[in-house]
């Protein structure tokens, strides 16, 4: 299975929750390729069975600029996207900008939400959400 993880991250939450990811799908013998949003060459999703699209959420529950630049940058829906990201329960909406990338792109797979660091507790949530997604990948596949 060939996978690609899109993420942006600032404080480096995020980007800890797409290294764990990538550590699990290693061990499932997927390929993966990290994509670091605003930073790394446009990929084109076609080139893979799963994109994993994560963010961090914003101000209010909004979705951060670079995270719509890289939506446009695609632009068009592809099927086979899954979003995930870290948030702060303490703000107004907890991880808003997955709900709304989910519901952009009309995911068939829920979003995953992991607040602050993903160590922890947290990595049981990864573990069930990958699992999801990942044998919802293998029938597009
Ligand atoms: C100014 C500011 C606004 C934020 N607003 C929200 C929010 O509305 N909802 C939410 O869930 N988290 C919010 N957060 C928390 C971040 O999304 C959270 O810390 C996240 O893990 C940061 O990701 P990163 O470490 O990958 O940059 C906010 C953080 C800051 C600094």
């Amino acid at each position: 299975m060939r996978v690609a993880i899109a993420y942006l991250s600032y404080s480096g939450n995020t980007e800890e929750t797409a290294e764990l990811i990538q550590k699990k799908l290693l061990s499932r013998e997927a390929s993966v390729d990290m994509h670091r949003i605003g930073i790394d060459a446009p990929i084109h999703p076609s080139n893979y069975d799963v994109l994993l699209l994560g963010t961090f959420t914003w101000a209010n529950g909004s979705t951060p600029d670079e995270v719509k630049d890289f939506v446009l940058e695609i632009g068009y829906k592809p099927t086979n996207i899954a979003v995930f990201g870290t948030g702060d329960t303490q703000f107004g909406y907890f991880c808003g900008a997955v709900d709304k990338l989910v519901k952009f792109y009309g995911c068939k797979w829920p979003g995953l939400k992991i607040e602050q660091s993903p160590r922890g507790s947290q990595e049981s949530l990864i573990d069930t959400w990958l699992k999801g997604v990942m044998q919802h990948g293998k029938r597009i596949a």
